[in-house]
Order: structure tokens, then sequence, then C-alpha cells
């Protein structure tokens, strides 16, 4: 079956092509530190035979924090743990990568200075930004590139940068959230420019044979913002400095969607079509009949289960067995799958 196929992507080799995509535990504190919760959650699903995890939203900077529980890498008193978690993922069999994320307007640390590319709130929740000097930027793109040099200490498969749901890198890619009048604003080409050189900085760090995905929102579901049609320009602006697009939808604004199995999976088809890159179709995918589809109709190159990896760990395993596709189970589970 597809779903057991391997992938392989520069240095990176995935025994399979199911990918649990980044999701918020909040069980960090102030620190950002992974805890125990943290190596129990991941652990359990590289037993489970998940292909590559991708680590919740991590800050690059303590100001881009969604929460007071988010997880950090703003310092390097926090790789340790990293490194902890990294070596015993890989030792289950899983490959890891690390989503770095700067949340912006949608800070939720009432007590930190709350940035965006443009003075405008997000909500009601929210405190109304404070618009990014160029001093902000440079300060922002330089946090990027310290924690992607963390990250590799830590030795991370691949890095994921978060520009998706509405959290900083969207808002300065959005008309809606980004205002701005200077050359980050306006143009297409000017609204890419942080994402550019935060990718710039992230490369010169990271080496050439370890992948880079771009998690990007693929519409904001409202008139005057980002569209299909736009994501792909914006993405081929940046196309040679990163290796996978990882295609969710949403997050900028409140806006109603229409959700219903498998609903971005059409976005993941229409960017690898016209960027060229592979891509990582996600959002209310939970049965294998769904995975083979997408893979098998060449839709995606990696599929993303979330929720149901929440819910399932052994997903992998257990469909292994009942579609009878021979798979490496764990040595202290193989009674369970005779
Ligand atoms: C509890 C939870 C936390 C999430 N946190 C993140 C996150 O840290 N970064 C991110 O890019 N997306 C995040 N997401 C979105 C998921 O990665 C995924 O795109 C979404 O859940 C849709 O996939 P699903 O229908 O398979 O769950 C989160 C989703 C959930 C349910």
């Amino acid at each position: 079956m597809l779903t057991f196929q391997q992938f392989e992507i520069k240095n990176l080799s995935l025994k399979n092509r199911v990918v649990m995509p980044p999701m918020c535990t909040y069980s960090s504190d102030d620190s950002g530190y992974i805890e125990d919760f943290h190596y129990a959650h991941y652990i359990a699903r590289a037993l489970g035979g998940v292909g590559l995890i991708i680590q919740e939203a991590t800050s690059v900077e303590k100001r881009g924090r969604i929460s007071g529980n988010d997880l950090g890498l703003w310092e390097d008193s926090q790789i340790e743990k990293s490194k902890e978690l990294v070596k015993n993922v890989k030792k289950y069999g899983s490959k890891i990568a690390i989503q770095l994320a700067h949340a912006g307007r949608k800070c939720g640390v009432k007590t930190e200075d709350i940035i965006s590319c443009s003075a405008i709130d997000f909500g009601d929740d929210y405190k109304i930004a404070r618009e990014m000097t160029k001093k902000d930027i440079d300060e922002v793109i330089k946090a990027f590139k310290l924690s992607t040099r963390r990250a590799l200490e830590a030795d991370y498969d691949a890095i994921e940068i978060h520009a998706a749901h509405g959290y900083l890198i969207h808002q300065f890619l959005s008309p809606i959230s980004n205002h701005r009048t200077d050359e980050y604003g306006g143009c297409l080409t000017n609204r890419v420019r942080f994402l550019k050189q935060i990718l710039l900085s992230v490369r010169e760090e990271w080496p050439e044979n370890r992948p880079i995905i771009l998690r990007v929102s693929a519409s904001d579901y409202v008139s005057d913002g980002i569209n299909i049609y736009m994501m792909k320009d914006i993405i081929n602006e940046i196309k040679e400095l990163i290796d996978i697009v990882h295609v969710s939808s949403g997050g900028l604004v409140l806006a109603p969607i229409n959700i219903f199995p498998g609903y971005q999976v059409k976005f993941a088809e229409y960017l690898k079509n016209e960027t060229g890159l592979p891509t990582i179709a996600v959002g209310l995918i939970t049965n294998i009949d769904q995975v083979e589809e997408i893979l098998g109709n060449e839709r995606a190159d990696l599929v993303a289960l979330g929720r149901e990896l929440l819910r399932n760990p052994n997903w992998i395993l257990n469909n292994a067995i009942s579609h009878n596709v021979k798979i490496e189970y764990p040595s202290q589970y193989i009674r369970a799958y005779k």
C-alpha cells in the first residue's frame, strides 16, 4: 500500500507517508522547556510507527508565544531537553522535525510586548499590536536563525517554519493584516520579504542536506485576503529556499470555513502542481482509504493526521495488521500483532 511506502528527500528518509502535524499541547511553563508529558506524548507516536513527527509550535522568542505554556527554543538552556527528545523519538523509529513559530499579534501572554507588521489586533480578547520597527524585524529574523542553530544542535531531522494560521509570518503575508507602507508592505514581493529574509537566515544555519518545510494557510476565506492563487505566487517567490509545503488554511481572521473530510487536500494538490514542490496534505483525514486516494492520485506526497493520531497513536500499526502489510513492530508489542 502507498501509505507504507518510503519517502526520501535530501538526507531524510521516512519509512512511511504518515506525518503527525504540529499540535500545541500547552504543557510547558514559563521556561518553555520540554516536560515529561512531551516525552511520553511524542515517543508514543514514534512507537506507534509514525513516519515523521513534527513537534508542536515552538517559539523563537518569549514574546512570540501563543500562551504561557508553549515550548520554546529562544535560549541555549532549552537545547538539552530537545536533544533528549530527539534522541528518543529516533531510537523508536520515527524522524522528527520542529515547528519554529512566532505568534505576533496572536500572542496570548498579556505581559508580553505584542508585535505585528501593523498595529491591528486579532480580536477583542487580544491587545492591539505594536507596529514592528525595522529593529524589531531584524530581531525576529535573528531569533529564527538562532533557534535554527539550536535545533541543529538538538539534531532535528527537519525544520518547519510556521507561516500559517494567522501567526506573525502569515500576518506579513496577508494584505488584510499587513498595512505597511515600507518595503515590507504593499505588493506581494514586499509582503513576502520578511518570510524570505527568515528563510535566508535559517538556511545559513541549517545544512543544505536537511529539509525545510514551510507551513502555509492557502486561504484566508475572505475576499481581499490570501487565496490559493496568491499563495502559489507567494511560494514561487521563495521556492528555492524550501523543500516541502505543508498545506493548511485559515486562522488569520474569524471567518466561516466549510469543513468536511479532506477539505484542504485540493489546496495541497494545486500547490504541488503549480510550484513543483512536494506537499503534505492535512485536515480531517482519518482513515487509510483517504490516505491511499490522496497518494494514489498524486494529490500530495505525505499525509498528516492530527487529531486522529491523538485518538489513536497506533494508527499505523493497527492499519498495517488489518491490511496484511508487513512492517516492523516494536519488539515489545510483537505479541499483540501476531
Ligand atoms: C490541539 C491542536 C493543536 C494544534 N497546534 C498546532 C500547532 O502548534 N501548529 C500548527 O501549525 N498547527 C496546529 N494545529 C493544527 C494541526 O496541525 C492540523 O492542521 C489540524 O488539526 C487539522 O488536522 P486534523 O483534522 O487531522 O486534526 C493544532 C491542532 C490541534 C487540534
